[in-house]
């Protein structure tokens, strides 16, 4: 699924880019080379990157 229709960025890359350590949004999309244009998309993409770490933080915690 589209997330940012002005960069063409799927929700799954800005999950990778999570997983990889990307912190914030803005960290996420210079990852994959782009940055904010509108920044419509910006909540929407803090959300997915907070559940994304928070998964990784479960499962370490789980794996320790
Ligand atoms: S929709 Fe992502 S910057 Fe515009």
């Amino acid at each position: 699924m589209i997330l940012c229709s002005c960069n063409a960025i799927r929700e799954d890359e800005v999950r990778a880019a999570a997983r990889r350590g990307c912190p914030c949004p803005e960290s996420a999309y210079r990852s994959l080379g782009c940055e904010f244009q509108c920044g419509s998309c910006r909540d929407h993409a803090e959300d997915l990157i907070l559940s994304e770490r928070a998964h990784l933080l479960h499962v370490d915690a789980r794996a320790a």
